[in-house]
């Protein structure tokens, strides 16, 4: 197995994710919402860590992520940057507060980037929240756009099942996709749609598209507890479970236990 080193210890800007599109370097991303955890996978040489609103379903335990509140999300983006040195840390705009009009969005955005110091934000949706996108860039605040299956509609789509399978969902995601490009986004996430449509909107576009479960990109997202096997409950086909931390934790939390009942824990030597 050959492991990738970060040429340099550098810090990813949003510039550099477009500067390794154009020479084919693919760009990698996972979710991180707490100091440890982003330490960890910073320190491992991911390019990208997106707070995620998915804190709502991973950390909260919320069913989506509609729940979750900027001051949530600006607690986590605060507790991710302590640890980050080198990855480009994008926080995600929660539910209702850019989509009711674009100065309560300018105000969201420029909230999170006050308070955590994080490098970008990302929100989803196309020519509906352009207004806000457009409001946004003005400020001086780079976007990743986010398209397809957008978690924050899941009560108007009533299903994660892939999206833009259609042909005319399919033609607004490419018009959705150029416009983010137009307005000025630094990249675009593109989740659960088919690998063809992808793979065009990655070859039409000059920014990076960052795949979940959308086939090849220029570069892919997990969720990190998906990704390390902690939750057992979610088996999409797109997930790739790198490790078996719920099992690794189960038994080391197994093993306190029995050493604690049979009086086994603290030893001597742990003890003052
Ligand atoms: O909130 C999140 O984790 C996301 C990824 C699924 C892309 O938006």
């Amino acid at each position: 197995m050959s492991v990738h080193t970060p040429e340099d210890g550098r810090k990813v800007t949003t510039f550099r994710l477009i500067e390794m599109k154009q020479r084919g370097e693919k760009i990698s991303m996972l979710t991180a919402y707490d100091y440890t955890m982003a330490g960890i996978i910073d320190c491992a040489g991911i390019d990208v860590i997106l707070v995620g609103d998915s804190a709502s379903n991973v950390i909260a335990g919320n069913v989506t992520s509609l729940p979750i509140t900027l001051d949530q999300m600006i607690y986590h983006g605060k507790s991710v940057m302590k640890a980050v040195k080198r990855a480009l840390v994008v926080v995600d705009m929660p539910f209702g507060t850019y989509q009711g009009n674009s100065k309560e969005a300018v105000a969201s955005a420029i909230r999170i980037m006050k308070e955590t110091h994080a490098d970008c934000i990302k929100l989803e949706g196309g020519a509906e929240v352009l207004e806000s996108v457009k409001r946004i860039l003005s400020a001086g605040i780079p976007i990743i756009g986010h398209l397809g299956l957008t978690p924050q509609s899941i009560n108007k789509f009533g299903t994660y099942a892939v999206r833009a399978k259609e042909e005319e969902e399919a033609k607004k995601l490419l018009e959705d996709a150029h416009l983010l490009e137009e307005a000025g986004c630094s990249a675009l996430v593109l989740e659960k749609i088919p690998a063809k449509l992808t793979a065009q909107v990655s070859a039409e576009l000059r920014i990076p598209i960052i795949g979940i479960g959308a086939g090849a990109a220029d570069g892919q997202v997990l969720v990190l507890h998906d990704m390390l096997g902690m939750n057992q409950d979610f088996s999409p086909r797109f997930l790739r479970r790198y490790a078996d931390l719920n099992a690794v934790m189960t038994s080391a939390v197994q093993n306190y236990i029995e050493d604690v009942k049979n009086s086994y824990f603290p030893n001597e030597n742990e003890q003052y």
